[in-house]
């Protein structure tokens, strides 16, 4: 992990208040899906976490959301501007070869989804991308990659198939071999329960203060011996196996 000048490239409104970052790519290291960088941003205390959508040699692409003052102060950043990012940060998904997977994504969770089923296309694997937004508006079709069988579901019925995703999947035959998972914790939970037959990796989303393992803020308990472990999300996650969170 690195910390490095990256300019700007764009940082273009998608809808509502959800953007596309795009910044130089000055890392040496090579980023993996599953990794976050985490911004500096002038103006507020702590850097703030953000996973990778869009990896190439040239570039990083996020997708963040105007959620708060940090958010703010970054979405009135221009081309040509630079960020101070530290990364790549966090662990990363297990990628297999040949495998018939599914990846299953509830609101922002598409973010590490997107780098995911890059990846697994380049490996050969058969993927089913469940896509679950509120409504069209959230669905960002010009970032998805090409050559993947989407499935969409929005709530309002304004986009795909109307209702929640992981209902919408379940209805679906069931011989995917490995399941990925990005979104909120609700969704996330129901994955993991989902089966104990196969292997389930869900990317966490726990609120981050230092982001490098120090604080002890953003911990997940783990079933382990005993009464189970606490694990940090940002230094031994944010990648999990659903099957070994310990639900609270
Ligand atoms: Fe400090 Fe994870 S945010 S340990």
């Amino acid at each position: 992990m690195n910390s490095e000048i990256c300019k700007i490239l764009k940082n273009k409104n998608l809808s509502d208040d959800f953007y596309l970052l795009k910044i130089e790519n000055n890392f040496k290291e090579v980023f993996l899906p599953g990794n976050f960088i985490h911004i500096k941003i002038e103006g507020v205390f702590l850097r703030r976490p953000f996973s990778v959508a869009i990896y190439t040699k040239k570039f990083i692409g996020i997708i963040y959301k105007k959620i708060g003052l940090g958010t703010e102060i970054l979405s009135k950043k221009r081309k040509g501007e630079s960020l101070n990012i530290l990364g790549p940060c966090g662990n990363s998904f297990p990628i297999f070869e040949n495998k018939k997977v599914a990846l299953i994504s509830g609101g922002t969770g598409i973010a590490p989804l997107i780098f995911l089923s890059s990846e697994l296309k380049k490996r050969k694997n058969k993927i089913y991308f469940f896509y679950g937004a509120r409504n069209k508006k959230l669905i960002f079709s010009e970032i998805l990659p090409s050559g993947i069988d989407y499935i969409f579901s929005t709530d309002d019925g304004s986009f795909g198939q109307k209702g929640n995703i992981f209902d919408i999947f379940k209805t679906y035959k069931d011989d995917y071999e490995i399941i990925y998972a990005a979104g909120p914790e609700q969704l996330l939970k129901k994955v993991s329960l989902y089966s104990s037959k196969k292997p389930v990796y869900i990317s966490l989303e726990n609120y981050m203060a230092c982001g490098m393992g120090l604080c002890y803020g953003c911990v997940v308990k783990i079933k382990e011996e005993g009464d189970g472990k606490y694990k940090r999300v940002c230094k031994d996650g944010p990648i999990f196996e659903g099957e070994k969170i310990i639900w609270e």
